[in-house]
């Protein structure tokens, strides 16, 4: 069987329905003199898109044939995954409760109320709220248990179980068929929080495109700490598939810093420098700083090669929305 049939025996509902673009960026890649291009989870068609949509097509179909009424699940205030698991769950007609925490402890209302958290309230969520998601899989089963929930699914935060990762799989097949056949991309540069993403991609890459290695820009951790996820997740995928073997985990942990959901300047740059030359919004917490990791390495000269490089868009600009602190300067 080859990797394409293995993915298709496992039930997913197809929501995608079609391909999200992969592009060049054109004014990017004058200004930084290398070829970037630009795969756009940003537009999967859910919610404001972005790449939680891709997981949610596993994770839905297990959810229903498990007869789920409630999904459950966890992220901070202003969690992408929140916003786009309440929206699958408005559609298939389920309840959604959501454990969220605030990680700056911000008092600041449109942290609070606006951006992903707006949509997430207008989804109809039960939010309930705690201090820390120190334990979240058995904060979540304890919820369960407080609220008396009866046929609730837990999504795991992020999606990020073996089954949501399959999504970024299939991503991976999407890609080397959709990219243009003179090119071989030296590195796809992506951000790895929960790590379903990051993993998927790179047990997708190593069968379909072996040449190709896939970098995490960590937005909540070291390299110590984020590498033993990624590798545990990149185990648990390959048991699901079958597969033999994994790649080597690469990571850069310099872009994240003061913290996860704290926006930093070299972050805030890389929005400005998007929207400013190619009209692409990105995000403060996961995107902005993954390209600010992208545009550093680039200046820098540390890829190898002179081939393309390929960033995954993995959505979050309702975020920009949320965070007061961005104030646009012209670059
Ligand atoms: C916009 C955005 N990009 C990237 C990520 C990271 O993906 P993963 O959690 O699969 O590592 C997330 C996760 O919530 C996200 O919302």
């Amino acid at each position: 069987m080859n990797i394409q049939e293995r993915l298709s025996a496992i039930a997913k509902i197809n929501l995608l329905h079609t391909a999200t673009p992969l592009v060049k960026l054109n004014n990017i890649s004058e200004y930084l003199g290398r070829e970037i291009y630009i795969k756009r989870d940003d537009m999967t068609p859910l919610a404001m898109g972005g790449n939680k949509l891709r997981k949610l097509e596993f994770i839905i179909a297990d959810a229903l044939q498990k007869k789920a009424k409630v999904l459950v699940t966890a992220g901070a205030i202003q969690s992408n995954h929140v916003r786009q698991t309440a929206a699958i769950a408005a559609m298939y007609g389920l309840e959604c409760v959501a454990l969220l925490e605030n990680p700056l402890q911000s008092g600041n209302s449109l942290f609070l109320n606006n951006g992903n958290k707006l949509l997430t309230d207008l989804f109809n969520t039960r939010c309930y709220f705690c201090e820390e998601l120190s334990d979240p899989n058995e904060q979540m089963k304890a919820l369960i248990e407080s609220l008396g929930l009866e046929n609730a699914y837990v999504v795991p935060v992020g999606g990020s179980n073996a089954l949501g990762s399959l999504g970024y799989v299939s991503c991976a097949l999407e890609i080397a068929q959709q990219k243009p056949k003179d090119i071989d991309f030296a590195a796809v540069i992506v951000a790895s929080g929960s790590a379903g993403t990051h993993a998927g991609l790179a047990i997708g890459l190593q069968v379909v495109l072996p040449q190709t290695p896939v970098i995490g820009v960590t937005v909540s951790r070291t390299v110590e700490q984020q590498q033993p996820k990624v590798e545990k997740l990149q185990n648990e995928i390959s048991e699901l598939l079958n597969l033999a073997d994994f790649p080597n985990v690469q990571l850069w942990d310099q872009y994240f810093s003061p913290a996860y959901g704290a926006p930093n300047s070299k972050g805030q740059q890389a929005i400005e420098l998007l929207a400013q030359k190619e009209g692409i919004l990105l995000d403060p917490v996961y995107t902005g700083k993954a390209m600010a990791g992208l545009i550093d390495n680039v200046l820098k000269e540390t890829i190898e090669g002179s081939q393309p490089l390929l960033f995954i868009h993995t959505g979050g600009s309702p975020a920009l929305f949320a965070y007061p602190e961005i104030n646009v300067a012209s670059i």
